[in-house]
């Protein structure tokens, strides 16, 4: 196996637009509120701090020179520095350019209805399986979902585990190279694995690594396991150890710190992840944008009124008035609406310019705000019509064709 270490960290490169837009908006990097864990994302996140604080190494040039050696470009989504973070993704592109196959793993969660948000690492995952023809394990945690939460039922989680694999099909993932698992449908693939998992990870660490403690409840403690379980399914599907590469934004790293910790002891390699920055709450109460906390999210069932009604009351980085404004700028930095522009609509020129505009002056939140309104109502009604068509297929993404009832 080729050497696969949780070593040194370096800093954070080229990173001049930083993005620390998830909190309360004062552009300090110093937000003792400031929390990341699977479940939640409160206060503004110091993306830099969390790689040191994670152990996790910074995406660098020597790392997109690798992607752009083997796609003959660099995507938007590792310029701009959205995807900012990895653990072992230099073995991963090292293994592709030998030619040797990886699989793609990553997840959802079906708490609600899906937003914007979790597109990102979605479609990041789909560039990546067009790119290298990897095949691609998707989770769907119901379990987790229904028990992290007091008051969610199993009927309303099913809801929402059949609308949220619409919108995974509707990202367009190749259908032969693609397989979703839904863990209370296909447990009895996970469980095997999830047991061997479980059996070398103390309550100790798990406690110190996700926070649990005396009052959670004890499916939740056990939970773990079964989200770290598919990161092995590749190697006994392909009956030889088989690296595995996660897209997702950093919350959910815990999960692979626990799955790292066992995996050479178990005969696989470690999981390597990329790992991105959240897209930002569009409400002054910051964290990220989450389905749990609607007013936050443009959701991808969202009506055209109602999309329109959240952006243009969502929170910016402009100031009290226009003259003030004209005076003294916007903080751009701080603005879900920019970044949400940057990373999902505008190219790199085009963002560049407007931040230039809104910190001079000349730009004033009307435009930003009517621009994302525009964008997103667009993008949403095409993805609705992916939805439509998914209905017909969602057999054929299961794994092992099973249903979903
Ligand atoms: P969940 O449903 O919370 O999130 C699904 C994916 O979306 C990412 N994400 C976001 N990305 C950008 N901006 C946001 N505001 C935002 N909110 C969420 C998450 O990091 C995730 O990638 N336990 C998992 C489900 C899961 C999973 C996995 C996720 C199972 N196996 C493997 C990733 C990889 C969950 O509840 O995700």
């Amino acid at each position: 196996m080729d050497s696969q270490n949780d070593g040194e960290i370096n800093s954070i490169g080229n990173n001049s637009l930083r993005d620390t837009c998830t909190g309360p908006r004062n552009n300090k990097n110093d937000d003792p509120s400031a929390m990341v864990t699977p479940w939640n994302v409160e206060g503004q996140v110091d993306y830099d701090r969390l790689i040191k604080e994670f152990g996790t190494q910074p995406i660098n040039a020597e790392i997109m020179e690798q992607f752009k050696k083997l796609t003959g470009e660099v995507h938007p989504l590792l310029k701009l520095h959205y995807f900012f973070s990895h653990r072992d993704l230099d073995f991963i592109l090292h293994k592709i350019e030998n030619g040797e196959k990886i699989y793609l793993y990553t997840g959802r969660g079906p708490s609600g209805m899906v937003h914007m948000g979790h597109l990102m690492p979605w479609m990041f995952t789909k560039y990546l399986q067009d790119k290298f023809g990897s095949k691609l394990l998707f989770q769907i945690t119901d379990d987790e979902k229904f028990l992290s939460s007091p008051d969610r039922t199993n009927e309303e989680i099913k809801r929402f585990t059949y609308e949220n694999i619409l919108d995974i099909i509707s990202m367009g993932f190749d259908p032969n190279n693609t397989k979703i698992i839904v863990d209370t449908v296909h447990i009895k693939h996970i469980y095997p694995i999830a047991l061997e998992i479980a059996k070398r990870i103390t309550f100790s660490t798990s406690k110190a690594v996700f926070g649990f403690s005396g009052s959670t409840n004890i499916g939740m403690i056990g939970f773990p396991p079964i989200q770290a379980a598919p990161c092995f399914m590749p190697s006994i599907i392909e009956g030889r150890p088989t690296p595995v590469l996660i897209p997702a934004a950093i919350d959910q790293d815990p999960y692979w710190r626990i799955t790292r910790d066992v995996a050479e002891r178990m005969g696989y390699y470690k999981p390597a992840q990329i790992h991105s920055k959240f897209l930002p709450s569009l409400n002054a109460t910051g964290g990220k944008m989450s389905s749990s906390k609607p007013e936050t999210a443009v959701f991808t069932t969202d009506e055209p009124e109602v999309i329109e009604k959240k952006v243009l009351g969502a929170y910016t980085g402009g100031q009290a008035t226009v003259a003030l404004q004209r005076l003294y700028g916007g903080n751009a930095l701080g603005c879900p609406v920019f970044w949400y522009l940057r990373y999902f609509f505008d190219d790199q020129k085009k963002s560049d310019e407007r931040f230039v505009r809104c910190i001079s002056g000349d730009l004033l939140c009307g435009e930003c705000k009517s621009d994302l309104a525009e964008e997103s109502k667009s993008f949403i009604t095409t993805l609705k019509m992916r939805r439509e068509k998914a209905k017909d297929s969602i057999q054929e993404y299961m794994y092992e064709n099973e249903p979903l009832e």
